[in-house]
């Protein structure tokens, strides 16, 4: 373990690529563009856009510049610099526990994607109702689960995540490829249905481009704000530790301000593309009805896609999956490896052990969030305004629009008014690096960050709507 925390990234490439690494995964993919669809598009997106170069920016400044003075994790920093904050860490810790209940439940839907275009069975998936079949049976996504999951497992266990990390700064590029490719392709769509009406793919870009503010009341827009927000923290990981733990092992000469633009341009370029190629098929298949489906838009729109792409479409289709599987693999090993790192500090249990251990507790959690499509089935809404929700969305619920902002929240009063900016910045110009948002990132930690996360936590857990 001394060991590992004495290794660094080599370079600043390094780092920014296993950043990457960590934040491109399911949330750009997958989550990104079924919130977009949701909340309407064109909205949704103008809103994350500001949000990333405003708070993300902020909220990764911290979390990498955070990791990189103390050289510790999560866990152990607040606490370090200021004993009666150890809490925070602690709380933070959290944050990758509940995501770890649920990702791999994820990667297991994934991992049976590619396994179907893999047998040659692309055209099944494609068919209505293949997706509801699918979470809703008893053993497959069970099974998928464990596997993601194992193979994660395995990994860390290893200690192998370099040679991982490697392979996956082949894999992102060509991902990146595949998906502007699959793009311009969902571009091209057009298609009639039964009442005669046909939609084509340019007007669905319409939709994801272009803000639609008719009918917009405050409490709708603070909802919009809400998922955008959560989905800046899942897509960046800030605020659960990971980007701490990161930043420990960034070396002292790296420009951090110049490295954190780069990982942020990386992850929501990855994001804004998905929803390119995502969205404007939604709505040439299912038009704006089909938008509001929530978590199974990807699985249900992509293989009509590539249904319609004829014989070329099964290749297609195997590449792709198995793409965001390596994308998806990279994220939750990021996560997992949190959670060995700090637990093996908290119980003294050596690292493989404790992988192992992690390991099994994870597949029990998974298991219930499977078991949330069939046995423990129930429909619930939720304080933020989502409805028809299983165990799935409560997890992630607890985790992107509950903890976060009070995360986010308390390490802004920390870092705002406790140890106050400076102490981030000189951080960040070290060896003389020029800080460009220095004022920016200033204003924000001291004053909106806190503002705005405090209105979101209350709205996000009802206080808000109680108080009328
Ligand atoms: N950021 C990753 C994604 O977009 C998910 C993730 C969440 C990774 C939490 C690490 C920690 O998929």
């Amino acid at each position: 373990m001394e060991a590992k925390k004495k290794s660094s990234f080599t370079g600043s490439l390094g780092f920014v690529f296993a950043a990457a690494g960590s934040a491109v995964g399911v949330g750009n993919i997958w989550r990104f563009p079924y919130l977009a669809a949701r909340d309407g598009g064109g909205l949704f997106l103008l809103v994350y856009l500001i949000l990333v170069l405003t708070f993300g920016f902020t909220l990764l400044t911290t979390d990498i510049a955070l990791g990189r003075k103390t050289g510790k994790s999560a866990w152990e920093a607040f606490g370090s610099i200021r004993p009666r904050w150890a809490f925070l860490g602690k709380l933070t810790f959290f944050v990758p526990v509940i995501i770890m209940t649920y990702y791999s439940v994820i990667g297991g839907w994934i991992l049976n994607y590619a396994t179907a275009y893999l047998t040659g069975r692309g055209g099944t998936a494609a068919e209505d109702g293949y997706f509801t079949s699918f979470i809703t049976s008893h053993a497959a996504p069970i099974v998928f689960m464990l596997i993601f999951l194992a193979v994660t497992a395995f990994i860390v266990y290893a200690g192998v995540e370099k040679g991982i990390e490697k392979f996956s700064s082949y894999v992102m590029p060509c991902l990146l490829v595949m998906i502007i490719g699959i793009a311009i392709y969902s571009l091209t769509l057009s298609f009639t249905d039964a009442s005669g009406t046909t939609r084509t793919g340019m007007q669905g870009l319409a939709v994801y481009l272009i803000p639609d503010f008719s009918g917009l009341t405050l409490s709708r827009f603070m909802d919009i704000l809400l998922d955008a927000m959560s989905q800046l923290f899942f897509s960046l990981s800030v605020s659960m530790g990971i980007m701490i733990t990161y930043g420990s092992y960034v070396k002292k000469d790296v420009n951090l301000s110049r490295s954190i633009s780069q990982i942020e341009f990386f992850d929501t370029g990855v994001a804004f593309l998905a929803g390119i190629m995502i969205i404007p098929a939604v709505f040439v298949f299912s038009g704006t009805d089909g938008m509001t489906s929530g978590p199974s838009l990807m699985f249900v729109s992509l293989p009509k896609v590539f249904d319609s792409m004829g014989m070329a479409g099964s290749v297609v289709g195997i590449v792709f999956f198995v793409m965001i599987l390596f994308a998806a693999l990279t994220s939750s090993i990021s996560i997992m490896e949190t959670l060995v790192d700090n637990c093996t500090h908290i119980f003294k249990v050596g690292r493989k052990k404790m992988s192992l251990i992690i390991a099994v507790l994870s597949a029990a959690a998974s298991v219930v969030i499977c078991l949330g499509y069939n046995v423990f089935y129930f429909e619930c809404s939720l304080p933020n305004g989502a409805s028809a929700c299983q165990l799935l969305d409560i997890m992630d619920y607890i985790s992107n629009s509950f903890m976060m902002p009070l995360i986010s929240l308390l390490t802004a009063i920390f870092v705002g008014w406790v140890i106050k900016p400076q102490w981030i910045t000189d951080e960040v110009e070290l060896g003389g690096s020029r800080f460009k948002k220095k004022g920016i990132y200033c204003v924000m930690i001291r004053y909106i960050v806190p503002i705005i996360m405090a209105i979101l936590f209350f709205k996000s857990t009802g206080v808000l709507s109680l108080l009328g």
